[in-house]
């Protein structure tokens, strides 16, 4: 679906130049949700704008839905990004055109016929919530309202793939929650593979199903949900996955975990998991586990004093007592 083949990105300066992508491969199934998590300047928007050729990478190969965005002609270019929409943090709304407008403007654009316009605003506003909104101007609306427009107008041209840069960033925890629904839905819906570029870890926590962590203008570590947060191996991956679950985790589990003296079986509404001396690799939230604890528990990480099935009786014992038990 989405392919990137050894994608380099240099801007050259007039002092110095910048290498902000270094080798990057990468690739994103259809129908994936792919998260891309990393930190301020690790590289992130300057990846997903490769995608589109709104940035050409320096060298390497970008291929999406098959085609080669480098061996295009310009018309050609501008056929494919129709099929490649996109939405910001800032939404990049026109301020002074209404919501239909602004919805409208990827088919004007595209020399599409006045009745089917009004028709496909009105289903995609209906779609993102927004049918009474259409006459208002962006200055009338939330931010959540606002990305709900943006992503509306990103759906206009029926695209395959939905690039989202920090989509989110700007917008309060209950909003985030609603616009990532919507994005699942999207997903769901039209089988739209989404791309999402944050540094947010519990964005990929809630609905990304891969994901791949960006450093230094490089992907340090990529895979499933699961088993990269399972199992984090990078420094900065084991940063972002103590970012979700730290606060979540009961203190005793830290306290015991943290003194070498075993190992601790814990469990409450959203947590499940084992803690042993201070590595976090095994306590995971209850909704990234789709497959069972064992997932989240390979027996050579337990090869000391205990066996699997013990630590997982502990975990279950845990889970009914909702209490954790100190081994
Ligand atoms: N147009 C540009 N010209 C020169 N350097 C740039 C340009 N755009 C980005 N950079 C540099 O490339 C590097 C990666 O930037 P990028 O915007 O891709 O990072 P990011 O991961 O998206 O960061 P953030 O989380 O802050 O948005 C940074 O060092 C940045 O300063
Ligand atoms: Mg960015």
């Amino acid at each position: 679906m989405i392919e990137l083949q050894n994608v380099h990105k240099v801007y050259a300066g007039k002092e110095k130049s910048v290498a902000a992508l270094t080798g990057i491969n990468l690739k994103v199934e259809q129908g994936d949700i792919f998260g891309v998590i990393g930190f301020s300047g690790a590289g992130k928007s300057t990846l997903i704008r490769t995608i589109n050729f709104l940035e050409r990478p320096s060298s390497g190969h970008v291929i999406v839905d098959n085609k080669e965005l480098g061996s295009l002609t310009s018309k050609q270019l501008r056929e494919a990004r129709k099929r490649i929409g996109m939405i910001f943090q800032n939404f990049n709304l026109l301020d002074s055109k209404t919501v239909f407008k602004n919805v409208a403007i990827p088919l004007i654009l595209n020399g599409t016929d006045k009745n089917q316009i009004a028709q496909r605003v009105h289903e995609l506003l209906t779609f993102v919530g927004l049918e009474d909104k259409a006459d208002s101007y962006p200055s009338e609306l939330s931010g959540g309202q606002k990305q709900r427009v943006g992503i509306a107008r990103a759906l206009a041209t029926n695209p395959s793939v939905l690039l989202c840069d920090e989509a989110t960033s700007a917008l309060d925890p209950q909003t985030t929650a609603s616009i990532l629904q919507l994005l699942e839905r999207i997903n769901r819906q039209y089988n739209i593979t989404i791309l999402i570029i944050t540094h947010e870890m519990h964005v990929i926590k809630n609905i990304c199903n891969r994901v791949a962590v960006m450093e230094n203008g490089e992907i340090i570590e990529q895979g499933n949900v699961l088993d990269v947060f399972g199992n984090p191996q990078a420094m900065t991956t084991k940063n972002f996955v103590s970012t979700v679950i730290h606060d979540e985790v009961p203190p005793i589990i830290w306290t015991v975990s943290a003194t070498h003296r075993g190992i601790a079986a814990f469990s409450n509404s959203n947590l499940l998991g084992i803690a042993l001396k201070s590595h976090y690799y095994s306590i995971l939230p209850k909704n990234l586990m789709c497959k069972s604890i064992y997932y989240l528990l390979p027996p050579q990480r337990c090869k000391a004093r205990r066996s699997t099935t013990s630590l997982l009786n502990c975990a279950e014992q845990s889970h009914r007592l909702n209490k954790p038990i100190i081994l």
